[in-house]
């Protein structure tokens, strides 16, 4: 059995674009035997820019209650927030004291977040060991991660395999697993752009979060070619190539279905019936969200997972401070 470990940042808004990219393979995963998951939200990580308290309080429950109404079975998946696990930050301090500066400025996206200012938080340099602290305080095997943090996972491997080689055996040398380049969706009105959370243009992204309404509005008003026909052509015709894979995800129906049922109908007909499915789909998932967020599952859900998280993660300390010569 495979421990995977999947983290979450609570900043920005969930959209369809997350639901398809990470919530949906995550629930596939969580029907595999060979794997158990953890998954948590890191509201430290949040932290290094700052975040108004009441809002950042906020959307780290309804993220929870969000990623449990897609469908994250909390009978399989081991659900925590990071901040209500002490440990995971005081092992990070001594991994720290394990991480050169060197490489951790090294990091592309410390680069490009500090770029030009010094007036960034020095936890925007310490956030991939921080990463790192998640990752190893748990014997993770496998981090299933987008392509953007594959260098952090990589850093965590560098990390474990120094600490192991200066203290003996305490860390396993965890590996990243890049998120498949699959359907990906695209940003409707940029559609040669991903869909991404924080997007300055509202109407190009569908947050989970939207209504019915809006959704519908946001589809139909899609940016597309103008020849009219509805066929998948991702370099040709990336608007409507993009609806076609936001339909085949909403309906499991296959995008040569859809190409056969809307060959001769036109865009009007097509947008109409992708805007249709995908707020049924969504609507569904927020009635579910609806219940949850005003029920007391979700706390016992957290409370759970936050027993499992913290009984791992006091072990991994304990024997950390023991290697470095910090216990009595
Ligand atoms: N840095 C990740 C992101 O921005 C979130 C994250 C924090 C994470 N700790 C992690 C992901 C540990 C995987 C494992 O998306």
């Amino acid at each position: 059995m495979k421990r995977v470990l999947t983290g979450l940042k609570p900043t920005g808004n969930l959209t369809l674009g997350n639901y398809i990219g990470a919530i949906k393979p995550l629930i596939d995963m969580q029907n595999n035997e060979d794997y158990e998951i953890l998954l948590f939200v890191a509201d430290l990580h949040a932290l290094t820019i700052y975040q108004d308290p009441t809002l950042l309080k906020e959307r780290v429950k309804k993220f929870v209650a969000m990623y449990l109404a897609c469908g994250v079975d909390p009978n399989k998946v081991t659900m925590y927030i990071q901040s209500k696990n002490p440990y995971i930050a005081a092992i990070s301090w001594i991994l720290e004291c394990n991480t050169y500066y060197g490489e951790a400025s090294r990091m592309i996206q410390f680069k490009e977040k500090s770029k030009g200012s010094s007036n960034f938080s020095i936890g925007l340099l310490t956030y991939p060991v921080l990463m790192a602290s998640d990752i190893l305080y748990c014997d993770a095997d496998l981090v299933p991660v987008g392509i953007d943090q594959k260098q952090h996972v990589e850093l965590a491997r560098d990390i474990a395999d120094r600490f192991n080689s200066k203290y003996g055996m305490t860390f396993k040398v965890p590996e990243a697993l890049v998120t498949k380049v699959g359907t990906k969706i695209k940003d409707l009105k940029h559609p040669e752009k991903k869909m991404s959370k924080s997007e300055e243009n509202p109407n190009g992204v569908i947050s989970l979060f939207d209504s019915e309404e809006s959704i519908i509005k946001k589809i139909k008003g899609a940016t597309t070619d103008s020849d009219n026909l509805v066929y998948f052509d991702e370099e040709n015709k990336p608007g409507i190539s993009n609806l076609l894979n936001i339909a085949s995800v909403m309906t499991s129906r296959t995008i040569n279905d859809l190409e056969s049922e809307f060959k001769n109908s036109g865009y009007g007909t097509f947008k109409n019936y992708v805007a249709m499915v995908t707020a049924k789909k969504i609507g569904e998932i927020q009635s579910r969200y609806n219940e949850l967020l005003n029920s007391k599952e979700v706390d016992e859900i957290l409370n759970k997972g936050l027993d499992v998280s913290i009984n791992l993660a006091k072990e991994k300390y304990e024997l950390v401070k023991e290697k470095v010569g910090l216990s009595d």
